[in-house]
């Protein structure tokens, strides 16, 4: 890297893409992860995941591998998927159920709470107490479950506050996963997020997904000063009246988060090829049929749906400066039953098909912007306010980091 990452920072044109090294560079990756990955609360899984005692899921972020597992009391912890022992990888496969937590090295043996309960042969004075699992920071947040790998974490309670009422309507507690894919972009973290936060590619791109959701910025909820227009707040107003918390609200530090329930497209109830509902038995107690999609994104990790039928998550974890890691779970209510009340081909047909599209887009991107040729080209500003919103949020997190002084001197 010839320039440093505050000349860069510094030099960053508003309403602009970011120069090339934000987007190739492994030192201003490596400087992503320790800013932004190892320190702010990142979505996890929903609680859903893990039904059975012992049941656990392997999450890597950048070079962390961390596992969430449930106790026999029900808890889910998370731990480095680490040995205590020569520093094996613990669990191998993204998810699973076990009785207890055994390295495939040399077989030292976990409880489930990550105490070490057995160790061979490694003499008299040896004192498991002190071998017990790393653990990582867990919260959880109307069946959401959120981790944090600092040492010391941040304030969550702020971001819980302000969503728990718009996230209770939906029952997460009560859902079951339907299908869960998890899909490798080859694209830094921030062309995901940027692809992400507008639709301005959304009519050329996702013909399954535009049926549904609508391209207008003003419904679609892309404005970033969170100016409302009567027709959404119209949309709004119907469904606070039925109980479920809608209005647009962004807060957190350079609006690292926001929450919004938006209406689909006229006609539409859910995110299906027909636009009925996906699931005949709800998930949640949203009453009104078209109330849309509560849109709720967190950076650096999550964006999700949730609708009056069925809810969306969708985890991004950056696995290398140019792969993004996207896991994509459909939670449905637990007692629906497949091929009753819901098709599984119907139920996640658009957003696999919309996935995969982004997949390609993202990867694209990151193909042209490889090329020396490459500089920072303007947003629309009627279409990718959106995008600005996370590259503001990004550029204004990396500089808070470094403080004034390491700025000044670097
Ligand atoms: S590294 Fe895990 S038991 Fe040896
Ligand atoms: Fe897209």
């Amino acid at each position: 890297m010839t320039d440093s990452l505050s000349d860069l920072l510094a030099r960053r044109v508003p309403g602009h893409s970011l120069e090339r090294p934000f987007y190739t560079d492994p030192e201003i990756y490596q400087r992503d992860l320790e800013t932004i990955w190892y320190r702010e609360w990142l979505f996890a899984i929903p609680v859903a995941q893990l039904v059975k005692t012992g049941a656990y899921a392997r999450i890597r972020i950048g070079a962390y591998n961390v596992i969430l597992v449930k106790g026999a009391d029900g808890v889910i912890r998370g731990f480095h998927n680490s040995c205590r022992h020569r520093g094996s990888v613990i669990c191998q496969k993204a998810e699973g159920t076990v009785a207890k937590l055994t390295c495939p090295y040399h077989q030292w043996t976990y409880d489930l709470d990550g105490r070490l309960i057995w160790a061979r042969d490694m003499g008299a004075d040896f004192d498991p107490s002190k071998y017990n699992l790393k653990t990582i920071h867990v919260r959880e947040l109307a069946g959401l479950i959120y981790i944090c790998l600092a040492d010391e974490a941040p304030d969550f309670d702020a971001f819980a506050d302000l969503a728990r009422p718009y996230l209770e309507v939906h029952d997460l507690n009560r859902a079951k996963v339907a299908y869960q894919s998890t899909i490798v972009e080859k694209g830094n973290w921030k062309l995901v997020w940027e692809n992400n936060r507008e639709c301005y590619h959304c009519a050329g791109t996702h013909p399954a997904l535009s049926r549904s959701f609508p391209l207008d910025p003003a419904v679609a909820g892309v404005s970033a000063d969170g100016s409302v227009p009567a027709r959404l707040q119209a949309h709004f107003d119907k469904c606070e009246a039925a109980g479920a918390p809608s209005k647009f609200a962004m807060a957190g530090f350079a609006g690292q988060y926001r929450l919004a329930r938006m209406p689909l497209e006229e006609k539409a109830l859910s995110y299906t090829m027909d636009l009925k509902p996906a699931s005949k038995r709800p998930l949640g107690r949203v009453t009104v049929p078209d109330a849309g999609t509560l849109l709720k994104f967190h950076y650096p990790s999550t964006w999700n749906h949730f609708l009056p039928d069925i809810s969306l998550t969708f985890r991004v974890t950056p696995i290398g400066p140019q792969e993004t890691e996207v896991t994509t779970t459909w939670l449905v209510d637990k007692d629906a039953v497949e091929g009753v009340d819901y098709d599984l081909n119907r139920l996640t047909e658009v957003w696999v098909a919309t996935n995969d599209e982004d997949r390609r887009i993202v990867e694209d991107n990151q193909l042209g912007i490889n090329s020396p040729a490459y500089v920072p080209g303007p947003y629309s500003p009627i279409m990718e306010d959106g995008v600005e919103q996370f590259v503001d949020w990004y550029v204004k997190t990396m500089l808070r980091a470094m403080g004034p002084q390491s700025v000044a001197a670097e």
